[in-house]
């Protein structure tokens, strides 16, 4: 069976998954802060613009401008993309008193405006990005699932292919960041790790209903001109994940110095 799918703007990932993401789909896109959400979601978007979808793109972290900026890095032209009433950017960071910006991180205030940039923009195959949606419910994370369940819902009669980043971190919450994860048709995740003093990025497909995808993790790299480039699969070994040994040598002796040091 044919099915309709998006370019991410990647074309190895689009490898990864048959294609590309299943039109209509919501993907979450998760990871530590730096590790590439943002920049997958640039490309997703620029990809857009090519194929003539409409594109909307919500910022909650960086403004606009920065927005703009980032994308110029990698050869997207973000500023004639606007001008030429192909995309808007909802800026939800600055508060400013624009057409397309939020007053505050409220996910009705959310959903009337992209409604309104999507009829703005007209009729057609749409691209949503919301980066990061759980920025919406910062102060409230027991109603994640709750909130990611009425924008799915809320969104779903509008022609919609949605990216929606969520950030987790380790000494959060659990409940943080996961409501859109258990909703999502998708999920896509990045993770970082600290190999011989340098960063190193990956991505992983976790999950793509309809899809054959990949279940490998992948490397990463971000390049000026260019932006997210996949180097290869990768097989992680518990030496690349695992504190260096001197470090769990020392861990290791201090426990055993509490056990002795117990009365
Ligand atoms: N022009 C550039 N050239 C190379 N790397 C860049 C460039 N712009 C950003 N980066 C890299 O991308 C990282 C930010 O990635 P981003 O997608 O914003 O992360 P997040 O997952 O937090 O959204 C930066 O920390 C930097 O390492
Ligand atoms: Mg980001």
């Amino acid at each position: 069976m044919y099915i309709e799918r998006l370019s991410t703007g990647v074309p190895e990932l689009d490898a990864m998954l048959e294609g590309g993401i299943p039109k209509g789909f919501m993907v979450a896109v998760t990871g530590e802060p730096g590790t590439g959400k943002t920049i997958l979601c640039l490309h997703f978007i620029a990809q857009g613009v090519i194929e003539r979808d409409k594109c909307i793109y919500v910022t909650t972290e960086e403004s606009r401008e920065s927005i703009i900026t980032q994308a110029a890095q990698f050869g997207f032209d973000f500023s004639s993309g606007i001008s030429e009433k192909k995309m808007i950017i909802i800026d939800a960071l600055m508060g400013r008193q624009d057409e397309w910006s939020l007053q505050s991180l409220d996910v009705e205030e959310l959903m009337n405006k992209i409604i309104e940039a999507k009829k703005t923009l007209g009729h057609g195959r749409a691209r949503l990005v919301i980066d990061s949606l759980s920025a919406f419910w910062l102060d409230k994370p027991a109603m994640a699932r709750r909130y990611s369940y009425f924008v799915k819902k809320v969104l779903a009669k509008w022609d919609f292919t949605i990216m929606a980043t969520s950030q987790y971190a380790i000494t959060t919450s659990e409940a943080f960041g996961w409501g859109i994860e258990h909703i999502a048709d998708g999920i896509i995740r990045f993770r970082r790790f600290v190999r011989n003093g340098f960063l190193r990025r990956y991505i992983l497909i976790e999950k793509m209903r309809q899809t054959n995808h990949s279940l490998q993790l992948h490397e990463i790299i971000i390049l000026p001109g260019k932006g997210l480039t996949i180097v290869g699969p990768v097989e992680m070994r518990k030496e690349d994940i695992a504190l260096p040994k001197h470090i769990m040598e020392r861990i290791q002796r201090s426990m055993e110095r509490k056990e002795t040091e117990i009365p």
